[in-house]
This record gives structure tokens, sequence and C-alpha cells, in this order.
């Protein structure tokens, strides 16, 4: 399962606790580390045996952002061509539900891959910041776009110009983040929290998140169209039928994600 070098994979209870593990730089996001990430993504949203996926940092960062190192003498064209962005689009096909356990420092690439997540979990001494500006150039990786979306572009524009970092309070308060909890209850909570939602009826999370996602870009009439299809979807699930059984024999349900 350890096959990766710049990740670590632990699964427990149905759970994926994926780790980011570059801790003497911060995580910084390196484009193999990116590419590891992917891939163990798409191997656990395959695998009928893990029903969530946690992200979380090594050491005391979630992530400082892409590997600057890395990137400092590339060109546009050498951007264009290595197009390494399309790694991080595959992120959000991710059909499973994915949490980010956030620590320390989630910045821009950090943060944009936190924002990838379906839920955001973070420890109270937590940072969130896009300081892209601040060495001369902007988030790559989505950042203008999941955060706009997510707080309004008034708010947006504040973040992304100053770079600014905002404590997980006001990450909490702008609708960033689900939960802030003490730094030693971090990955606890999470895991509470994950376990819960191992246990529901996966196809209904995976529909319901895929008809959530499709609220952010849709109009309400065709993401009701969308929304609907999936419910009669479910009903031609064994854990419909064992759902509703379940509910009149009263007694509760088993569901396997079929
Ligand atoms: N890339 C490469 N290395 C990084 C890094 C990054 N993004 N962030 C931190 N590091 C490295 C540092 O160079 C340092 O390495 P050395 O020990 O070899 O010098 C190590 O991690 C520890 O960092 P610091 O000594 O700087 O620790 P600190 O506590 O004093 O400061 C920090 C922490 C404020 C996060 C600071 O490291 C920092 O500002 N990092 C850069 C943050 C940043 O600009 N991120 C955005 C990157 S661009 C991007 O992400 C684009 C995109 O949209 C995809």
């Amino acid at each position: 399962m350890n096959d990766f070098q710049y990740i670590r994979i632990n699964i427990e209870e149905q759970i994926a606790v994926i780790e980011l593990n570059r801790p003497h730089v911060l995580n910084a996001l390196n484009r193999n580390m990116v590419m590891e990430l992917v891939q163990a993504m798409e191997m656990h949203d395959r695998d009928d045996d893990v029903r969530v996926i946690v992200l979380t940092g090594r050491g005391r960062a979630f992530a400082a952002g892409a590997d600057i190192d890395e990137m400092a003498s590339d060109d546009s064209i050498t951007l264009e061509l290595l197009n390494q962005f399309a790694d991080w689009d595959r992120l959000a096909l991710i059909k499973k539900p994915t949490i980010a356990a956030v620590h320390g420092f989630a910045l821009g690439g950090g943060f944009e891959l936190a924002l990838c997540c379906d839920l955001l979990f973070a420890s109270e001494t937590a940072e969130f910041a896009f300081p892209e500006v601040n060495i001369g150039v902007m988030p790559g990786a989505g950042g203008t776009q999941r955060l706009t979306k997510l707080i309004g572009k008034t708010k947006a524009l504040e973040w992304l110009w100053t770079g600014e970092r905002m404590s997980a309070k006001e990450a909490y308060e702008l609708g960033i983040v689900n939960r802030v909890v003490a730094p030693e209850l971090l990955l606890e909570e999470t895991m509470r929290f994950a376990r819960k939602l191992a246990k529901q009826p996966p196809l209904s999370v995976r529909f319901i998140k895929e008809a959530v996602h499709k609220a952010v870009d849709y109009s309400i009439y065709e993401g009701m169209q969308f929304e609907r299809k999936n419910f009669y979807l479910l009903f031609s699930s064994e854990d419909q039928k064992e759902g509703m059984r379940a509910f009149i024999e009263k007694r509760k349900p088993h569901f396997q994600g079929r």
C-alpha cells in the first residue's frame, strides 16, 4: 500500500487516510506528489472496501503550496506542455466523499488542495492563504474559482489580492471550513465524522455529492433535473430496498453499496 514516495496511506474502518509526506518542506506539492495523490485517490475511489478518503499532512503543515523550487525556472511553454493541472482536474472527479483535515499552513496549492475536498476540518492552528500574489503569480489549481464560488467575489478578491493569511476561525465564519477543533483532536474528530459517513448508504452519498457539485455550475432548473435522475436511479439499488424495508420492519438497515 505504501509504494509511494511522497504520500503515506493508512486504511482503517473503510476510511483511507492519505498523508502528504514531505514534512521537511512543509509538504510543498511537487508534481510527482500530486501525481501520486491522484493515483492513490483514484485507486481508493474504485476500491469497494473504502468509503471515505481523508487527506492530511505530516509534520507542522498541511501543505505550504506548490513547490516553488521546482517551478521557479519554468517558462509558459514548458508549463503549457507539462499540463500539470490536468492532474488536479482528476482530483475533483473523485466520486467518494473526501475530507481535508488541515493543521498549520494550507497555502497556495495547499489551500487549493483542501478546497478540492468535499469537507474541510481544521485545527485551531490552521492558517489559510493564497500568497501567490506575493511571488508575482496567482493561483493556478482552481483557487480563484473555488474560493469565489464558496465566499463570493468581494471577499475572494480581498484574500487573493492581499495574500494575507486567514485563521481557522475566519475560514469557518466564511463558510470554507466545516469544523474547527483543538489541534490534538483534529484527526480524531475527522475520523469520527468519516466513520459516520462510511455507514451511510454509499450510493446515496455518491449521488448526493454529484448533485451538490452540479448545483455549483448548473442553473436551478438543470440542477433539479439532474437531482431527479439520481433520485430515480437510487430506486434500482438494493440499498434503497433494504433501507425502506428496514424502516417498515423497524430495524437497522444494512447497506452494501449495491
Ligand atoms: N515550495 C518549496 N519549498 C517550500 C515551500 C514551497 N511552497 N514552502 C516552504 N518550503 C520550504 C522552505 O524553503 C524551507 O526549506 P529549507 O529548510 O530547505 O530552507 C522549509 O520548507 C521550511 O520553511 P520555512 O523555513 O520558510 O518555514 P517558516 O515557518 O519560516 O515559514 C512559510 C513557513 C510561511 C509557509 C514559508 O515557508 C512560505 O512562505 N512558503 C511559501 C508559501 C507560498 O508562497 N506558497 C504558494 C506557492 S505557489 C502555488 O501554490 C501556486 C499554485 O497555485 C499551484
